[in-house]
């Protein structure tokens, strides 16, 4: 370790930091045995600048090599300098989440952390503090809030309302709403027709925990976002996550107020919310949509007399609306459905353990199959006249289930 951090400290008297004057070194060793070293490097369009790990990288990279066994940043000053969010990103792309990274002053050795400790959390930490593995995790320090405002809570169930099921939580028996901005680690959605609340209460007699609002990665938020507050709904005691979205139909037997039950998904987001350093994070997704629910679903649907169609959903990431020729792309690909959501939440709360139940309002058909023009206002108010269909259904299935 000292010869990286020696390295990293040479670095650092080099850096090129006369905007902030604040100097980082790191050093990285790969498996060659061979130490990489980088500066940050500043220009008058500060705070545009290089960092020095990313520096250290390029010159790795440059030498032909692919992979970091060991890393260490060096930087002065009272605070803790650990790479930031942009820069553990680039670690974890020639890195496991075990990468130890040796923090230093130009004084000496100050902390070891690894990249898995850094990774969930944006910025740096305060020398001294607990490191993130200690610390409680988002999702244990959201549920000890529910836990301290509802000790009786213990949901079965957890719900995800989309747009136009917003009321399905106002019908909730008893229920007490807690907003996000209470609840470590829950987004704050910014779209209209999504609330941000979490509701705890009974439908049917079966205890249920409802969230009141989701965020969408065309929002902008970083698709990993999602995790803390579907881990959430496991640790306050859900074995069944339902979700529910508004969506485009691709069949044109399935028009604008139609109900169906998702049996699988096409992801078509780019994205993952597994990515980066989680465990387990090569998940088996087979059966995403669990089966046995699906037909106790279609079962229940049946016995209410409400016409439920089933079909894939397929999620892209927005916020635009499909081309026609996408949506003709799509249909090849198996495609029933068409939306912007709901992916990310069902492959985290598979991650988590928990079964998965998935039902689209249709408010629309899919770009070129109608000749209207689409509108996310449109969407809303034909998802508010399927949603009470669907708020039918759901209460008979929670009583089901109770
Ligand atoms: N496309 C994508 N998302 C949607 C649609 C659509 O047609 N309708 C409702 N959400």
């Amino acid at each position: 370790m000292k010869d990286l951090l020696d390295a990293a400290r040479q670095a650092y008297e080099q850096a090129y930091a006369p905007y902030s004057n604040f100097q980082v070194g790191a050093a990285l060793r790969a498996p060659s045995g061979r130490i990489y070293v980088g500066a940050n490097v500043e220009n008058a369009a500060y705070p545009i600048g290089n960092c020095a790990e990313p520096s250290a990288i390029a010159a790795m990279i440059a030498a032909g090599e692919r992979r970091i066994t060991e890393c260490a940043v060096v930087a002065a000053g009272e605070r803790l300098c650990t790479p930031c969010g942009g820069c553990r990103q680039r670690l974890a792309e020639f890195a496991g989440p075990d990468l130890k990274i040796h923090l230093g002053s130009p004084d000496g050795y100050r902390q070891t952390l690894t990249l898995g400790e850094l990774l969930p959390y944006a910025f740096d930490l305060e020398e001294g503090d607990e490191t993130p593995m200690e610390a409680k995790e988002l999702h244990d320090r959201a549920a000890d809030v529910v836990r301290a405002r509802i000790p009786d809570a213990a949901p079965r169930v957890g719900l995800i309302l989309g747009s136009g099921l917003g009321g399905f939580a106002d019908g909730i028996e008893a229920g007490t709403a807690i907003d996000y901005a209470d609840l470590p680690g829950f987004p704050q959605p910014s779209v209209e027709g999504h609330g941000g609340r979490l509701v705890l209460g009974t439908v049917g007699g079966l205890k249920v925990a409802c969230l009141q609002g989701r965020v969408h990665l065309y929002e902008g938020v970083p698709v990993q976002a999602i995790l803390p507050m579907i881990r959430t709904l496991r640790a306050i005691g859900c074995e069944t996550l339902i979700v529910t979205n508004a969506a485009g139909s691709l069949r044109e037997d399935v028009g604008p107020g139609s109900l169906v039950l998702i049996e699988d998904h096409i992801n078509m987001l780019g994205q993952n919310p597994l990515t980066g350093a989680v465990r387990d994070r090569f998940l088996d997704l087979s059966e995403a949509y669990d089966k046995g629910y699906r037909e106790r679903v279609q079962l229940v649907a049946a016995r209410e007399q409400i016409e439920l169609a089933t079909g894939v959903y397929l999620a892209t990431p927005g916020p635009s609306f499909e081309t026609p020729a996408e949506i003709r792309a799509f249909k090849a690909l198996g495609a029933d459905l068409v939306g912007m959501s709901t992916v990310p939440e069902v492959i985290a709360a598979r991650h988590a353990g928990l079964d998965v139940i998935g039902f689209s309002i249709v408010t629309n058909l899919a770009a070129g199959m109608s000749g209207n023009a689409l509108s996310h206002n449109e969407t809303l108010s034909e998802a508010g006249a399927a949603g009470a269909k669907l708020s039918r259904l759901l209460t008979a299935f929670c009583k089901e289930l109770a």
